[in-house]
């Protein structure tokens, strides 16, 4: 199947590591070329370097913070001055887990509203900058990286992947008219580079009974970001290999 991707532009935030720089390497050898962001200017622009060698697209580096609407903004601008355009915006940048994990005697709200600054606001400042982008166009693909703590209560850091399924919802209604859809997808354990032992047997206890690695939730969603996923929007997948045993319909 051609997901119809090649020549078109995407944006992955937090693109420097982990599920992020996977997806960017996946959607490169589709033929997109991508702006990764990160804060961390060496390993950003380390990543740039083997993904262009791994896939021989261009692969732009631009540091960013996602907490800062300027920052978000002049990310966006960049993208469009050096590649042209923007097509797709992959949300994915936050800390992995929250920072806000122990019981509620020990929580902390400013770190949580820093957890909710990143993955909440951080998601809707992207999008808002990006949009106009698409719109303009008439044609335009958002996929936020939740988590399954947005499914399953436990972790206080959990709520921001439930408030991110909210936002996937509300910008796919307000959105679709111009031809952008917005989905979410819900990451398990995944084995990126920082997995170890002890995550890889954790992440092994879902319905497949193998850790799913972040390649397969990068397919995932360049099917979304894809051409061929014109008709799914508003919707969260659940790409963790059956973790956990509840039902939606
Ligand atoms: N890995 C898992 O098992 C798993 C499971 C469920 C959900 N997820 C979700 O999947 C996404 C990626 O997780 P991961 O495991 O790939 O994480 P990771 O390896 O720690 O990578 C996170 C990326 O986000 C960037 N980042 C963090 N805060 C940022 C900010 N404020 N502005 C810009 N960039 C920022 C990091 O770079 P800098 O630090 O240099 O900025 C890095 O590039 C996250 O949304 C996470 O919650 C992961």
């Amino acid at each position: 199947m051609d997901l119809g991707l090649a020549g078109k532009v995407a944006i992955v935030t937090g693109g420097s590591k982990g599920i992020g720089k996977a997806i960017a390497q996946e959607l490169a050898g589709e033929g997109v070329d991508v702006a990764i962001c990160a804060r961390d200017r060496r390993v950003l622009e380390e990543a740039a370097k083997t993904l262009t060698a791994a896939t021989r697209r261009r692969i732009v580096p631009i540091v960013c913070d996602t907490t800062s609407t300027k920052s978000v903004q002049d990310l966006v601008e960049a993208t469009v001055a050096q590649l042209g355009r923007v097509d797709i915006l992959v949300n994915n940048a936050s800390t992995p887990g929250g920072v806000v994990t122990g019981p509620l005697a020990q929580a902390d709200d400013e770190l949580l509203l820093e957890d909710i600054n990143t993955k909440v606001v951080g998601y809707m400042r992207c999008a808002k900058a990006a949009a106009p982008h698409m719109q303009r166009n008439g044609w335009g693909r958002i996929v936020n990286i939740g988590g399954l703590s947005g499914r399953r209560a436990g972790n206080i850091s959990g709520l921001r992947n439930a408030a991110i399924v909210h936002l996937t919802k509300t910008l796919a209604d307000q959105l679709g008219a111009s031809g952008i859809t917005v989905n979410l997808v819900h990451p398990g354990l995944t084995r990126t580079e920082r997995t170890d032992a002890e995550a890889e047997r954790r992440g092994s206890s879902n319905a497949i009974r193998r850790i799913v690695d972040a390649k397969e939730i990068a397919q995932v969603v360049t099917f979304l970001a894809s051409t061929k996923a014109a008709n799914i929007t508003g919707v969260a997948i659940d790409a963790s290999g059956g973790s956990i045993p509840v039902m939606f319909q």
